[in-house]
């Protein structure tokens, strides 16, 4: 079957996907910085919420949206404290979303590690989730553009949107490309969106200038949502570390079931209804899954898509001038298609 889009093998070396610390070496300080901050963050005079804010906020992520913030502030020649802070405060609002979203997937593990649920209970958890959310926006505070504060609020409100559409059309095998679409760019895509604009307020960009840079962010993330969702039944729970097929478990259907039922009628529903809601899926049956699945063409045509918002987001791209952090975000691009984690 050929893909709908130019695939990856195609793009110039600088887009294809290297080891994430290769790709973000030339922001490596300021990545340290972010660390620095975090940790003064996870601080309190509560020790409970300083021992739990420690545990979630210890480098263990991929720290993939500072690395966006602070790439595309520098696309405007943008790298100062401020930009490490706003950096900072995005992994937490990111921070505080995953806590939540273990929750509503049963998942008890994020990172390799026990999730927040799993070692303290749903209810430290809710509010330790809350608190980081309501910790982010009042920091947000402190920025000197008052449209970053604008961003950061609607931004957790649109994640938290997206996640609620996902609850309320779980199990349900009607869904269409087109709503998960709009329920993956609110929970994950505007997040990165908000990076690349704030990158863009940082580097007081014109008008047409930050346009093109959230172009880029959230083509990238509708990209990286869609190879989440394609881990999620082909990756590795341990290279990810997070659990695997937690979609099925949780009733999600994402895209790559979206196009097998297109595609296969009524066999097909029947396959995914026996599937869906189930947390026991052994091997074997995860295995003929996945053979299903190619055979329908739809982990390729899953793949092609992602890789289509991968080439939207490397042409917005390609309206800034080719300097070091143009081709620092296209190889981040390559990144996030081609990761396993
Ligand atoms: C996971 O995001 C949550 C999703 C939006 C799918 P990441 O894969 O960026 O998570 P970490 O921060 O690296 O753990
Ligand atoms: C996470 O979505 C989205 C947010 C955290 C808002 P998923 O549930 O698909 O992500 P993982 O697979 O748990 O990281
Ligand atoms: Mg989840
Ligand atoms: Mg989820």
């Amino acid at each position: 079957m050929s893909l709908p889009f130019p695939q990856p093998s195609r793009w110039p070396s600088d887009a294809r996907g290297r080891d994430m610390a290769a790709v973000t070496r030339e922001i490596k300080p300021d990545l340290d910085r972010v660390e620095a901050q975090l940790e003064a963050w996870s601080q309190d005079r509560n020790p409970l919420t300083a021992e739990v804010s420690r545990y979630v906020l210890r480098k263990r992520g991929k720290r993939l949206r500072p690395a966006l913030v602070l790439l595309t502030a520098r696309l405007f020649d943008a790298a100062d404290e401020e930009t490490v802070y706003l950096a900072s405060l995005v992994e937490l609002i990111h921070t505080a979303s995953l806590i939540h979203d273990d929750i509503i997937d049963k998942a008890e593990v994020r990172r390799g590690e026990e999730s927040v649920h799993a070692k303290w209970g749903a209810n430290i958890t809710v509010l330790l989730g809350d608190y980081l959310y309501i910790k982010s926006i009042g920091l947000s505070l402190e920025s000197r553009h008052d449209r970053v504060i604008r961003i950061m609020a609607d931004v957790s409100a649109r994640m938290i949107q997206g996640e609620l559409d996902e609850c309320a059309r779980g199990g349900d095998m009607d869904l269409s490309e087109e709503a998960y679409l709009g329920i993956i760019e609110n929970k994950t895509a505007v997040l990165f969106d908000a990076c690349a604009r704030i990158g863009a307020v940082l580097g007081r960009a014109s008008e047409a200038a930050e346009r093109d840079a959230t172009e880029f962010g959230l083509n990238f993330g509708l990209c990286f949502q869609i190879v989440d969702d394609l881990l999620d039944i082909t990756g590795d729970e341990r290279s990810m570390g997070k659990p695997v097929l937690s979609d099925l478990a949780e009733g999600r259907v994402t895209l790559p079931l979206i196009h097998a039922l297109r595609t296969d009628g009524r066999a097909g529903r029947e396959r995914i209804a026996a599937l869906l809601g189930r947390r026991d899926i052994i091997p074997g049956e995860r295995k003929e899954l996945v053979g299903w699945l190619e055979a329908a063409g739809s982990l390729e045509y899953a793949s092609g898509r992602a890789a289509g918002y991968a080439n939207r987001a490397l042409a917005a791209l390609g309206r800034f001038p080719d300097a070091l952090p143009r081709r620092a975000l296209a190889a981040l691009t390559g990144f996030v298609l081609e990761r396993r984690r």
